[in-house]
């Protein structure tokens, strides 16, 4: 679309959509309590989208103004050849950021590759520093092989690494201030996310493992000073200053905040299904799209532009009882 004035992806409430989160695999080498099941079954092959499918529909994107790409999964650093689609999608003129959610456990290989292509900050999820809690938070996870990959992308010089940590009560919630001191010491950002009711999981009550935002501000007050920043991200997250650091604590509280109203963001599942909002299932299915008429770009952005339409005004979360609103996984979802 080669139109003097730029491209812009506006939906219904008048949001402008310049931010994908691509999930570019819904498998993990890990399995955590709060996003899996032990039994999980993970799409056919068949029907993920292959990494030039998925280099299309970012490009798509891109020349419809959107500015931002997150690439999520499951984790993406256990999809083979993914550094390709990283490269493809590093090289897009009109994205300004491009960035990555991971467990940090194919990082040491992939850490300098994903700095080479353009990546600019990395998301890491760490729910404790006792090796053996983290085996068992996610059941398949090595605690030592995550703290290499988190010194290996302190090594490769990202912009910024930030930390996501999901508490959950009686299991991780007095290592609060211990993973906060980690990543102060280790210059990063760390995030507290409240656990969100994607999926039925059975392996504890949704409800009675719930630790609001609130009680977490409240264990930091107690060791550091945190001040409010006025960084708005547009997104669910909060962020704190810590006084004395160069760091800063962020909250991520889809319960207790509502941050519908400036939602600029879509998520492409791996399948290619296009989803309007995390907490509802408005989508859209790209891959038929793609497949059927492949290399057909207005086709696949006209299918995105009306795509728009479909996005709700709000979510609704509900912990109050453990039925689960929300039949996707986050594996499935694309964080
Ligand atoms: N609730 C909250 N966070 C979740 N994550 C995965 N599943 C859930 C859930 N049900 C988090 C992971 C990771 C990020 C991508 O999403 O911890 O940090
Ligand atoms: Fe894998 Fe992340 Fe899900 Fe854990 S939360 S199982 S690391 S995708």
């Amino acid at each position: 679309m080669n139109t003097a004035k730029p491209f812009k992806l506006i939906d219904r409430f008048n949001r402008h959509v310049d931010y994908v989160r691509l999930s570019v695999t819904d498998r993990c080498d890990f399995q955590c309590v709060y996003c899996m099941t032990d039994d999980m079954t993970f799409v056919h092959r068949s029907k993920v989208l292959t990494l030039e499918e998925m280099g299309q529909i970012a490009a798509a994107f891109v020349e419809l103004g959107v500015s931002k790409i997150r690439l999520t999964g499951g984790e993406p650093l256990i999809r083979s050849n993914v550094m390709s689609l990283v490269e493809h999608i590093g090289q897009l003129s009109g994205l300004k950021e491009l960035t990555l959610t991971s467990n940090a456990s194919q990082l040491q290989k992939y850490a300098m590759a994903l700095k080479a292509a353009g990546v600019k900050r990395i998301n890491i999820s760490l729910d404790s520093l006792d090796g053996e809690r983290f085996h068992q938070i996610t059941r398949t996870g090595r605690l030592e092989q995550v703290l290499s990959g988190i010194d290996a992308a302190i090594a490769a010089g990202f912009e910024r690494i930030k930390l996501n940590t999901v508490i959950l009560k009686g299991r991780n919630d007095d290592e609060i201030l211990d993973l906060t001191r980690f990543a102060m010491e280790k210059g990063l950002d760390i995030c507290f996310i409240e656990e969100m009711p994607l999926g039925a999981i059975n392996e504890h009550s949704r409800s009675l493992s719930f630790f609001s935002s609130d009680e977490v501000k409240a264990v930091l007050d107690s060791a550091f000073t945190l001040q409010e920043t006025a960084v708005q991200t547009n997104g669910p997250s909060r962020y704190y200053d810590v006084l004395g650091t160069k760091n800063r604590v962020g909250f991520i509280s889809p319960h207790s905040h509502n941050f519908c109203s400036s939602c600029n963001r879509v998520r492409v599942t791996a399948e290619g299904r296009l989803l309007l909002c995390l907490g509802n299932e408005y989508s859209v299915d790209l891959r038929q799209v793609v497949r059927e008429f492949p290399h057909d770009k207005k086709r696949l952005q006209q299918a995105i532009i009306d795509a728009m339409d479909l996005k709700p005004e709000r979510h609704h979360f509900d912990v109050e009882d453990d039925g689960v609103q929300i039949v996707r996984f986050m594996n499935m979802t694309g964080g």
